[in-house]
């Protein structure tokens, strides 16, 4: 069997699932224990086929698909999928100017270089990160660019140095790498790797500071990353999860982004108190998977706040039935909180990007405990307001990217949650459309009327 030991001081696979359950206390490893005893049977299993190499499919690319992709490791690959609808091939959904449509089209992708990989898509999902950067009105404008964070493939070849993945593996494309090598890699507490720290201004290769797409010489920028609108696209190796072959793609891609970022949140952050009252500020993808994070975590009332009423009806498949409209009252929603609470929740998650949300979050906790956890992304400009009297109560406001999860240490443990039925991720997937309609997918992202919708390369 190989060994695991690739881009930093790895511990072996086994070990580090075991180290888990003996060192990490929080209410994310509690979580995570239900799987625990599964992991030792597994383990034991994979012991037993580590004398029989051909037991083990996930470390051979196994399907014709795996096969064909590994035939184009070094080459500049063209992307090129073709649409029997259009009559033509297909290939990246390219954002050439801010808030214009993307066009699909070839593009040339470069062969990854030391410790990269190269990634063939089969399946992504845009997140409203996404949105917010192709509008670029409050955030740094970069063009043109590929988008695209959250998505599952196939590796197709891998640059010097590699040593963990090969050609044929199935992985997630995670824009919130791994180095293992930082002193927030080997921080239990953080998430935010030194090297490969979500960025979204960058749009360059970290290597040599140039792009790996391009359209006839001309430079095509990536987004923090990823940049999974492509058939072909390059990853450092920390920014992919190794996930079971047997995993959908066309599902547990979602959890790439913004699944983690508000499960994690309160699991791995907010860690609210079994019976304790969590208040969830916005209710698209984040704050609904904040919200089933509070009820894995056993709290006993969870208020879901929402300026559009339009999607509660959606929300009670989440667990939620208190819900809060903002706009309904004439005096600050923190306040009405307060009051329905005794006093305060004792957490709050913001999934708005809303700094006047971020605010009434703060405002609404409890003195003495209260804890309000940021999820979500505020526009460059905005400036957090908050009474220091209150901090002097008690109260603590943090904030975290991705739920504190690391791609490579936690991913994977999620991917066999869910197929393991603890973890649902199918109620998140509203539709699914094939590449040549990104536009309908950004389209629902733009106007907040569908959770997931996943963009298909491959029928
Ligand atoms: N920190 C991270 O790692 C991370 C990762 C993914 C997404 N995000 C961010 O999380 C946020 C949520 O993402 P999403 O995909 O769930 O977005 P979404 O647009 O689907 O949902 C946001 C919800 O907030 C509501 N809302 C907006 N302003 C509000 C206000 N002032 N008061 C109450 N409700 C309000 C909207 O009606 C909507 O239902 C975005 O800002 C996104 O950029 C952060
Ligand atoms: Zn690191
Ligand atoms: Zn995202």
């Amino acid at each position: 069997m190989k060994k695991h030991q690739g881009i930093g001081p790895f511990k072996s696979e086994k070990k580090r699932r075991r180290d888990w359950r003996l060192d990490d206390k929080s209410v994310g490893a509690r979580f995570l224990e239900m799987r625990y005893n599964e992991y030792e049977n597994s383990i034991m299993e994979e012991e037993k086929n580590d004398s029989d190499p051909s037991a083990d499919g996930s470390d051979h690319p196994t399907s014709q698909e795996d096969q064909e992709a590994i035939s184009t490791a070094g080459k500049v690959i063209k992307c090129r999928v073709f649409s029997e609808f259009l009559g033509l091939y297909l290939c990246a959904a390219v954002a050439w100017e801010a808030g214009k449509p993307l066009v699909i089209e070839e593009v040339e992708v470069a062969p990854p270089q030391a410790d990269e990989v190269r990634l063939k898509i089969l399946f992504t999902s845009l997140c409203h990160t996404d949105v917010c950067f192709w509008k670029a009105k409050e955030q740094t404008p970069l063009f043109p660019r590929i988008f695209g964070h959250e998505a599952g493939g196939i590796v197709e070849s891998i640059g010097k140095g590699v040593t963990e993945i090969q050609a044929g593996d199935h992985v997630l494309a995670v824009p919130y790498g791994e180095c293992k090598n930082c002193r927030h890699c080997k921080s239990e507490e953080s998430n935010l790797c030194d090297l490969l720290r979500f960025n979204t201004d960058r749009g360059v290769m970290l290597n040599d500071g140039q792009t790996w797409f391009s359209k006839n010489g001309k430079p095509i920028y990536n987004f923090v990353g990823t940049s999974t609108l492509s058939e072909y696209t390059v990853v450092h190796a920390g920014c992919v999860a190794k996930c079971n072959t047997e995993a959908p793609l066309d599902t547990v891609c979602i959890l790439g982004c913004s699944i983690c970022t508000g499960l994690g949140a309160v699991i791995n952050v907010a860690k609210p108190p079994q019976g304790s009252s969590v208040a969830i500020f916005g209710l698209g993808t984040v704050g609904l998977a904040a919200a089933e994070g509070a009820r894995i975590a056993g709290a006993a009332r969870i208020i879901g706040i929402d300026s559009s009423p339009s999607g509660f009806e959606e929300a009670k498949k989440f667990g939620l039935i208190e819900f809060l409209n903002p706009n309904d009252y004439d005096r600050p929603v923190h306040e009405v909180i307060a009051e329905m609470t005794n006093g305060g929740v004792d957490r709050s998650v913001e999934c708005t990007g809303s700094i006047q949300a971020m605010m009434s979050a703060f405002e609404c906790v409890h003195d003495g405990w209260g804890v309000a956890v940021l999820a979500a992304v505020p526009n460059k400009d905005d400036i957090f307001k908050a009474h220091p009297v209150n901090f002097l109560k008690g109260r603590i406001v943090k904030g975290c990217f991705f739920g504190q999860y690391k791609p490579w240490t936690h991913l994977p443990a999620l991917v066999d949650l869910y197929m393991n039925k603890k973890l649902k991720l199918d109620k998140y997937i509203s539709q699914s459309v094939p590449l040549m309609e990104v536009n309908k997918a950004l389209d629902h992202v733009v106007q907040g009327n569908s959770l997931k919708c996943i963009i298909r390369f491959a029928e």
